[in-house]
């Protein structure tokens, strides 16, 4: 109902429109009106009161159902909605949903987030303003074989931020993705299986959109930043989500389909890390050397500097100058 209000309210942008109205074509009272915009309000809208009505002065800065759905071209990605103001953590919320039989290509996205988790147990800061996502996935395959996604969904943030806003956007490995050496985005994958064989996947995807890394304690921020401060505008985050949810979906029905090495081939073109000198953090060593290339698997491929080739599969990995 409320979005129902705020929408017919965009589309009179900047004109007033009467209680009345609204309540007629709402089908409801016009207190029940009144009470949507004042939670519209509450939430940030900038709505003028007057005695000709009510009247949007700019376009909000809010997830909103239909706008997103407007933009979507998928079969099954994003279909199923789950929009939210304010959860713990959406990758949480989304496994919830998974265990009881959400269907695949359900997502669940909030304007915030709590307790938002990142890789390695480290937290995710998830404030207003950036765009905070989980897709549930039922892949049938082993649960090896998770990463590879994660991989595809990099190389899809990525190749959708160089389309839609033009920014030398590229892959860190695994997943991070970087504009000008800083991180803007991070995936959180998460898998349930049974035996040999994955119950279900949640990509949980978190991106710094119109959100300022200026809060952030020093020693993220300096390695941070934000679609806002790299473009110098505010992005429209409807847009952004159908748009990743669209490349999602592609490269998801490629990746299943033609094979598992067809992917990488794009993977390879936009990871900034081959070629780098690189430090990778393992729960059980440091490896220091370059970055040569990944194999299907996902797998970082390490030269030494004694000449010994090494394969990486998981790991925290740094660029050095
Ligand atoms: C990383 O450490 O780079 C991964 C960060 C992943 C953050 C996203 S935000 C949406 C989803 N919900 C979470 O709690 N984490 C992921």
């Amino acid at each position: 109902m409320r979005e129902r209000v705020l929408s017919l309210l965009i589309q009179r942008l900047g004109r007033s429109v009467s209680g009345e109205e609204l309540a007629s074509l709402l089908g409801v009272s016009r207190t029940a009106v009144w009470k949507q915009v004042r939670a519209l309000r509450r939430l940030g809208v900038e709505i003028e009161v007057d005695r000709h009505g009510y009247r949007l002065l700019r376009m909000p800065d809010l997830l909103m159902e239909s706008e997103i759905r407007a933009r979507l071209s998928t079969r099954r990605f994003g279909r199923r909605l789950h929009l939210h103001q304010r959860v713990a953590s959406t990758n949480d919320l989304a496994k919830e949903l998974a265990r009881s039989g959400e269907e695949e290509g359900s997502v669940v996205v909030a304007e915030e987030q709590t307790h938002g988790r990142g890789r390695v147990g480290r937290s995710w800061l998830s404030p207003r303003g950036g765009l905070w996502f989980s897709l549930i996935l039922r892949p049938r395959m082993a649960p090896q074989e998770a990463p590879r996604i994660t991989l595809i969904f990099g190389a899809a943030v990525a190749k959708t931020l160089r389309r839609l806003y033009h920014v030398d956007a590229g892959i860190k490995w695994p997943n991070d993705v970087l504009i000008r050496e800083k991180k803007v985005c991070g995936i959180l994958t998460e898998v349930e299986a049974e035996l040999d064989v994955l119950t279900f996947l949640v990509a949980g995807v978190g991106i710094n959109a119109n959100n300022s890394t200026q809060g952030f304690p020093e020693e993220i921020r300096e390695g941070a930043t934000s679609l806002r401060e790299e473009l110098g505008r505010s992005v429209d985050r409807n847009e952004l989500l159908a748009e990743l949810l669209n490349e999602f979906e592609r490269s998801y029905e490629v990746f299943l389909k033609s094979g598992r090495g067809s992917l990488l081939i794009d993977w390879q073109d936009l990871c900034s890390t081959i070629g780098r000198r690189v430090r990778i953090l393992t729960p059980r060593e440091t490896i220091e050397g370059e970055a040569v290339g990944i194999d299907e698997e996902g797998a970082l491929m390490v030269r030494t500097p004694t000449g010994e080739k090494r394969r990486v599969l998981y790991g925290e990995c740094i660029h050095l100058r």
